[in-house]
């Protein structure tokens, strides 16, 4: 480290790693990509078997703490986050301010740096708390968190359709009082779709982690300054909120609905291949075999199409894009698969969901992700501010010209 920084002060050798492809920033333990075989693993579990005979509360749990909970454990760690799942009226205030069409995204980035404004113990600077060495303080923040995002989520969707909030249901499962707050007024005996929640609870699951992506990246970054984790958590959804990461499913559908019919198909990819545009939904940086998540999602896509009707003219356009991209040297030479957004706007439409709320639903799982992340940086992490350093191509020193003498 010392021989780097030495080198580094006297403008030496510099690892030169643009868009970090080849830069390792942290240890970690929490989630485990082969990008060649298409393996995703959780704590050491296939992301096939979580999603199959998991909820994603306990998938949270293990992300978090590194084990799958016990019953007990469970019980536990879903009684603390539904405790949690009210927000404070001053919030619900606050979000009512937001234009009548603001993007939820926006809504949601914001809201998560202003709950920081409402949670000061989170913030030693403010609160004198050691967060750091006090676990249970810690824990507070991520019942807390997990608790009202999907709170204010739902506010995000109620203010962009025009309608009141909804106050959450704790007596529903995690993914059910979500869909409630999404949908009812204040009949208490509704109960979303089991199928429906189920599916949606299986997509949280396969979007929970996914290792040292964009948002998680900034995420850790953010905190490493010792930021509260609300602020750093918001500058995690900026970054997802772009086209490139968490805002594909949402470009995904606006693409579809641009190409439109299955005719359109063989001039929509060559016009990809002529870099007029991307293939949304496509390629990885680390997968270059197949997304695992995406295997899953396609599947899950046509039982919620069934479930909700079986009409969603999109699919097909979809289907006749994978296979004409499959069999298309530009994207066989390039390795590009479905990632996990090519079949998610989908389902989300499917559901009913407006399409700028489908990075939101990105978001709600990740939020663990985010948080098991932080968790781990400041238990078994570096603890050290992150810096990376820059290739200078600027000017050297020179001589300033006063204002009157400058051509
Ligand atoms: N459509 C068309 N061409 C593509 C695509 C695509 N979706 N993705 C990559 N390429 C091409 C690039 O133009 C480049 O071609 P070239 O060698 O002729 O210049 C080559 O494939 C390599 O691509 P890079 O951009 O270098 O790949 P990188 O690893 O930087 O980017 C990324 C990965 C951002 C995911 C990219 O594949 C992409 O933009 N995909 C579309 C957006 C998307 O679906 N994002 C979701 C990712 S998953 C997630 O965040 C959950």
């Amino acid at each position: 480290k010392k021989m780097a920084l030495a080198a580094a002060d006297t403008e030496g050798i510099k690892i030169y790693d643009p868009a970090y492809t080849n830069t390792a920033v942290a240890r970690s333990a929490i989630s485990y990509i082969d990008g060649d075989k298409g393996v995703l693993l959780y704590r050491g579990y296939p992301i096939e078997e979580l999603a199959e005979k998991s909820s994603f509360l306990e998938v949270s749990f293990l992300l978090l703490y590194g084990e799958l909970p016990t019953k007990p454990e469970l019980d536990h760690w879903n009684s603390m986050i539904m405790h949690h799942t009210f927000i404070h009226e001053n919030l619900r205030d606050f979000m009512q301010s937001f234009r009548y069409d603001s993007h939820p995204m926006g809504m949601l980035v914001s809201s998560f740096a202003a709950m920081s404004t409402f949670h000061p113990e989170a913030n030693p600077a403010l609160s004198g708390a050691d967060i750091y060495n006090d676990i249970r303080l810690r824990n507070k923040q991520i019942h807390r968190i997990m608790g009202k995002v999907p709170t204010i989520a739902a506010n995000a969707y109620r203010h962009r359709m025009g309608r009141p909030f909804n106050h959450p249901v704790n007596h529903l499962t995690y993914t059910e009082n979500f869909l409630y707050m999404m949908d009812r007024l204040s009949e208490s005996n509704y109960r979303p779709n089991p199928q429906l929640a189920r599916a949606l609870d299986i997509l949280f699951i396969l979007h929970a982690d996914h290792e040292m992506n964009c948002s998680t990246a900034a995420m850790r970054h953010i905190a490493s300054s010792q930021v509260d984790p609300y602020t750093a958590m918001s500058g995690a959804a900026a970054a997802l909120y772009g086209p490139l990461h968490g805002g594909a499913n949402e470009a995904v559908l606006r693409m579809l609905e641009q190409i439109g019919t299955v005719q359109n198909v063989p001039a929509f990819i060559e016009s990809v291949k002529q870099k007029k545009g991307k293939l949304f939904g496509f390629g990885h940086r680390v997968y270059k075999n197949y997304d695992p998540r995406a295997k899953i999602i396609q599947r899950i896509a046509y039982e919620v199409i069934e479930i909700c009707g079986g009409n969603e003219p999109l699919i097909e356009v979809a289907v006749a894009l994978e296979k004409a991209a499959l069999s298309d040297s530009y994207f066989i030479d390039r390795k590009l698969y479905p990632n996990v957004d090519f079949y998610s706007g989908l389902i989300y439409r499917s559901m009913g969901f407006p399409t700028d709320m489908f990075p939101v639903l990105f978001a709600i799982p990740r939020v663990a992700g985010w948080l098991a992340h932080w968790n781990e940086d400041i238990e078994k992490g570096e603890r050290r501010i992150w810096r990376p350093l820059q290739v200078y191509v600027g000017e050297k020193e020179r001589a300033y010209v006063p204002l009157q003498q400058r051509q």
